[in-house]
C-alpha cells in the first residue's frame, strides 16, 4: 500500500522552477502502485495529473487532487535481428539518459534527440523531436492505462495519431491514458540524419558516428537553450505555427528574411522564434520572467517568478505577433490548473 505525500512541494519537479504544491503526490514504481494512486483519486473524486520530468509544464501555486510521478526506469531488449533491436522502455526513464545509453550500446536512431528534457512516458504525448527526427520515426507501440475503461491497452503508431508536437494523448483524449511503457526500434548500423542546417554546419562534412552526432547535438542545444538548473524554462514555449503556403508567401513579400520550412502539402511551418524575435521580444524582461536572450522561443523564470506572470507575458507576445504578422502562436507546455 503506498501513501501520498500531502501538500507536496513540486518546485524541483517542474523545469520552470515555479513554487507549486500538490494536494497529494504519489511516486509510483509499478503498475500495481499506479492503480493504487488511480483508485485513491477515483474514490475521492479528485482531479488527477501525471507529471513526467516536469519539463513541459506551467504549474500554478496549488495543484488540487492527485499528482502522480512514475519513477520506474530502464529498458529491456524485446527482439533483436541482424539490423535492429526492439526496446521496451519504462515510462519513468529519463529521456536523455536513455539516448546516451543506446548510443553507448552502439544503436542508432535517437542521437538527434539528445538532451531533450523529460521522461520516456511523456515523449509520445507531444511527439518530441529535434534536428530532423521525431519520436514517431523510431516508435513501434506503447502500453497505457485507460482510466475510462480501467484496463491496460496497447497503441500502435497509427493509433497514437502522431503529428508535429501532437498525438491523441494531447489533443483527443488528454488525461484519459497513462503511458507506462514505450517500444522503440533502433538500428544496429549508424543511419545518418544530419541534413538539418545547423547540424550539418556544425559537423562540417567530417565523417560522423552516432556518438559524434550525439555530441554535436548536445553542444548545439547547450549553446542556445538555457539549462533549467541555471534558469527555469520549458524549452520552446510556443509551437512553430503551420500556415497555408499562400499566407507564408504574403508574409515573405513583406518580410523577405522570414524563416519558414515546407510542412505537409500546401502548408509551411514558420519559425516562431523568428517571429517573436522580429516583433522585438528577444531578451525582454518583466518582473521575474522574460524572453531568453539567445533564443526568443524560450521563456524563462529568473527565480521567484510565477505561472501567472509567465502566462501574462505569453499573452502579450501572442497579441504582438498576431498584430504584426497575423499569426496565432500556440503554447507548447501544458498549463495547470487550466
Ligand atoms: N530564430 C530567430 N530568432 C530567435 C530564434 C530563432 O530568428 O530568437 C530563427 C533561427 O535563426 C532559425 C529559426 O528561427 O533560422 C529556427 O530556430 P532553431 O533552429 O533554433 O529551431 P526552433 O524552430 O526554434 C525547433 C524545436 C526545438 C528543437 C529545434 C531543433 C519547436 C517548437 N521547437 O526550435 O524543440 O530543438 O527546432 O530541431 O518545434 C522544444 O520543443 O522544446 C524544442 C527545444
Amino acid at each position: 500500500m503506498i501513501t501520498p505525500v500531502e501538500n507536496a512541494d513540486l518546485t524541483a519537479l517542474n523545469s520552470f522552477g515555479f513554487a507549486s504544491r500538490a494536494q497529494y503526490l504519489f511516486d509510483v514504481a509499478s503498475d500495481a502502485e499506479l492503480l493504487e494512486a488511480v483508485a485513491y483519486a477515483d474514490e475521492r473524486q479528485l482531479p488527477f495529473l501525471v507529471i513526467g520530468g516536469g519539463s513541459n509544464l506551467v504549474l500554478d501555486e496549488y495543484i488540487p487532487g492527485v499528482v502522480v510521478r512514475q519513477i520506474s526506469g530502464g529498458y529491456r531488449v524485446l527482439e533483436e535481428d541482424e539490423g535492429s533491436v526492439l526496446l521496451e522502455v519504462a515510462a519513468g526513464q529519463n529521456w536523455h539518459q536513455l539516448v546516451e545509453q543506446v548510443v553507448d550500446a552502439g544503436w542508432s536512431g535517437l542521437e538527434n534527440m539528445a538532451l531533450i528534457p523529460g521522461t520516456v512516458g511523456a515523449a509520445p504525448v507531444q511527439n518530441i523531436g529535434a534536428y530532423g527526427v521525431e519520436l514517431k520515426d523510431r516508435f513501434v507501440s506503447l502500453t497505457a492505462y485507460d482510466r475510462e475503461k480501467q484496463v491496460f491497452v496497447e497503441f500502435s503508431a497509427s493509433q497514437c495519431g502522431f503529428g508535429y508536437r501532437n498525438s491523441v494523448f494531447k489533443s483527443v483524449a488528454p488525461g484519459r491514458y497513462i503511458i507506462t511503457r514505450v517500444r522503440l526500434r533502433l538500428n544496429k548500423q549508424f543511419v545518418q540524419k544530419t541534413g538539418y542546417g545547423v547540424l550539418s554546419q556544425y559537423l562540417n562534412g567530417q565523417e560522423v558516428t552516432a556518438r559524434s552526432v550525439f555530441d554535436a547535438i548536445v553542444a548545439i542545444r547547450q549553446s542556445k537553450l538555457p539549462d533549467p538548473r541555471d534558469l527555469g524554462n520549458a524549452g520552446s514555449f510556443f509551437e512553430n505555427p503551420v500556415v497555408p503556403v499562400e499566407q507564408c508567401e504574403q508574409l515573405r513579400a513583406a518580410h523577405p528574411d522570414l524563416v519558414a520550412y515546407p510542412e505537409r502539402d500546401g502548408f509551411m511551418k514558420l519559425a516562431a522564434g523568428w517571429l517573436i524575435d522580429h516583433a522585438g521580444w528577444k531578451g525582454y524582461r518583466t518582473g521575474r520572467v522574460g524572453v531568453y536572450e539567445k533564443q526568443a522561443l524560450v521563456l524563462v523564470n529568473y527565480g521567484q517568478g510565477s505561472a501567472r506572470e509567465l502566462m501574462d507575458l505569453a499573452s502579450k507576445i501572442q497579441a504582438s505577433v498576431m498584430e504584426k504578422y497575423g499569426v496565432a502562436l500556440v503554447p507548447e507546455p501544458r498549463c495547470y490548473p487550466q
